[in-house]
């Protein structure tokens, strides 16, 4: 029992650190979004937003900054007890953080495609849109690094995929509660 636990234990613990650039960028285009949109209000030919007013410059920007910081910050505290490389990390790093949004953005563009309006729910999806981001973009610029870390570890996956709507929900809940959120979704 306690082995299975341990187990459990250590995939999420290493499931979570892997994804922390991704974990922080996401959340951190709430805190420093606002401002321009990304579309500058133009809209689609349906005569719909291309991606909606949720999705700006600043919060591009400012969350893939601070995801990029994270994950400097991790290097510097594994580099010196692991033997990881440097340069395909820092590349993961930067496509796990920018990816994120990326993936958050398409998912608002066929959001509007398919007629939600700016913060309608879209369960699952919205909280799966970055971890497909964030995969796909590390997968095309740093395909040894992604093999080596996710994809020869599908627990790992599969942890995060588990994990990955639970923490979004937790966060989001908070982050209504202090008001940074207009919906707690
Ligand atoms: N945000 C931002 N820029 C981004 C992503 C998010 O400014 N690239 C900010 C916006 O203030 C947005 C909030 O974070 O309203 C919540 O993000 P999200 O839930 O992804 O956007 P929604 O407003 O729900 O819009 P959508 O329906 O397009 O998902
Ligand atoms: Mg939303």
């Amino acid at each position: 029992m306690l082995d299975i636990i341990l187990y459990v234990l250590g995939n999420v613990i290493l499931a979570i650190w892997l994804m922390v650039p991704a974990y922080i960028s996401n959340p951190m285009a709430v805190v420093f979004g606002g401002g321009k949109p990304i579309d500058m209000g133009t809209k689609w030919l349906d005569g719909q937003r291309i991606l909606g007013d949720g999705k700006t410059i600043r919060g591009l920007i400012g969350g893939t900054a601070c995801g990029i910081l994270a994950g400097i910050l991790q290097i510097y505290v594994v580099a010196p007890a692991f033997n990881i490389e440097i340069v395909p990390t820092m590349i993961a790093v930067i496509t796990l953080s920018f990816g994120a949004l990326l993936g958050d953005l398409v998912k608002s563009f066929f959001k509007r495609r398919i007629g939600f309006v700016r913060g309608a729910e879209l369960p699952l999806i919205d909280q799966l849109d970055f971890v497909a981001g964030a995969w796909i973009l590390t997968y095309i610029f740093a395909p040894v690094w992604f093999n080596e870390n996710f994809l020869l570890s599908p627990p790992i996956m599969i942890t995060v995929i588990i994990l990955t709507p639970i923490l979004h929900r937790l966060t989001n809940i908070f982050g209504y509660i202090i008001k940074l959120k207009k919906e707690p979704w």
